[in-house]
């Protein structure tokens, strides 16, 4: 049996391309070897585009007739967990199509899926999920019942995959089990509880990357906001000259109608600062939602991204992957005036913003990207899904930098109040 390296690209350790040493594939039945970082617990990924049942597999030995084995085998009538045991073969979870009405339990034929395979030796549990590598995007699960850890976690040392006809399109390990995901909102230490330790229903900068906490940092402060002393109607401003023919932004997002699928899936893009070289497109933009619009459901080049929402409210979705089959949100949340989200290469990275208050109430967000120290790649499209379903490239634009933009409105707003007609007095008493 001869063993070659593997030696596709595009497999990712914790965001860093790992060693292709590490990397082996047989080339006899087109299986992929590679070792685990730690014993017992982890999660494979693969991007496959198949109709034929495959394995994602942990193994004792880098060989498909290693001792132990825990196995998830994806079907298209069929899919379960399998544990290996020397020459004992057991069942632990196994689901059949003419026994359930869930169809994301089997192959997603003819199109491209990411399955995902998590093996977790401290909570004693296997399982198996479509799209990013979430506890959210769990299909289904299996918990050994044993009250001590199950002997075979201490014999996985490597993961592959086997029956797959071609090299998946992507690969990408990551070093935990999916246990817990990380909530959307970001709040300060100061307010957080017990309760939302519990319910895991916030979390801290200090749980994210040190890109996003560069990010967050700059922009949390209390002075990151719309009206200021110098102009504090900016923000009517703003909705007066999107609702109003001939002005500014009602002007631009005219123009820009056909930048995506029609009139509402538009917003405007006003860069802060420069770009450094460090992000898709000038890192800080201040973004603009007109009531009722919205963006196409799109992904930001692996990069990390904090968004503050600066005036009005806005409606988050995220989706498991961008792809056409894969346009319902599994998640969705509203953000107010003044809270935080955030987003990396593995949770939250595909989305849709969406305006959902009516026309004249706008909103406002500061959006700021960095790529991962580790991304040598440096992508510089935002990738969506266009109406007839393809993926498009976006290059990220500048509709004006944030200091034209503010003289420009600020003059129109005054222009507006100059012409104003005189109050009638009799009339308001
Ligand atoms: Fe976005």
């Amino acid at each position: 049996m001869s063993i070659i390296k593997y030696t596709y690209k595009d497999i990712y350790f914790e965001n860093n391309v790992i060693s292709t040493e590490k990397y082996r594939v047989n080339e006899d039945n087109l299986w992929i070897c590679a070792e685990n970082e730690v014993i017992g617990q982890g999660t494979l990924s693969g991007t496959i585009n198949t109709d034929k049942e495959f394995d994602i597999l942990f193994l004792s030995d880098c060989h498909l007739k290693a001792d132990y084995q825990l196995r998830l085998t994806i079907g298209v009538e069929k899919t379960g967990f399998y544990k290996y045991d020397n020459d004992t073969i057991s069942v632990l979870k196994e689901i059949r199509s003419n026994q359930t009405s869930d169809k994301d339990a089997f192959i997603d034929q003819n199109h491209d899926q990411t399955y995902w395979f998590s093996i977790d030796r401290e909570n004693k549990r296997l399982r198996f999920g479509k799209g990013y590598m979430l506890e959210k995007l769990v299909v289904f699960e299996y918990e050994f019942r044993e009250k001590t850890i199950p002997n075979i976690f201490d014999h996985m040392k490597y993961m592959g995959f086997s029956k797959i006809d071609k090299y998946p399109d992507s690969c990408i390990y990551w070093r935990y089990a999916v246990t817990q995901d990380i909530s959307p909102i970001i709040i300060s230490p100061q307010q957080i509880t017990l309760e939302m330790l519990d319910k895991n229903s916030a979390t801290l900068i200090e749980d994210l990357s040190n890109e996003c906490m560069y990010l967050y940092s700059n922009i949390v402060g209390p002075n990151v906001k719309l009206n200021t002393d110098d102009f504090p109607d900016f923000a009517s401003a703003i909705n007066y000259s999107i609702v109003t023919p001939g002005k500014l932004c009602f002007n631009k997002l005219k123009e820009k109608a056909g930048e995506f699928s029609g009139p509402l899936e538009t917003y405007l893009r006003v860069t802060v600062g420069i770009n450094r070289g460090d992000s898709p497109g000038i890192p800080f933009v201040l973004e603009i939602w007109p009531g009722g619009h919205y963006s196409p459901i799109h992904n930001h080049s692996n990069a990390n991204a904090i968004i503050k929402v600066l005036h009005g409210s806005l409606t988050c979705q995220w989706f498991r992957s961008l792809s056409k089959f894969e346009t319902k949100p599994y998640d969705t949340l509203v953000l107010g005036a003044g809270e935080i989200t955030w987003l990396n290469d593995r949770q939250f990275q595909t989305h849709r913003l969406y305006n959902h208050n009516i026309s004249g109430n706008m909103c406002a967000t500061i959006q700021c990207y960095m790529y991962n120290s580790t991304d040598n790649l440096h992508y510089e499209y935002f990738d969506y899904l266009a109406k007839n379903g393809q993926k498009n490239q976006y290059t990220p634009q500048s509709d004006w930098d944030y200091l034209s933009f503010k003289k420009l409105i600020k003059e129109e707003w005054s222009n507006y109040k100059q012409n104003l007609p005189p109050i009638d007095r009799d009339k308001i008493n």
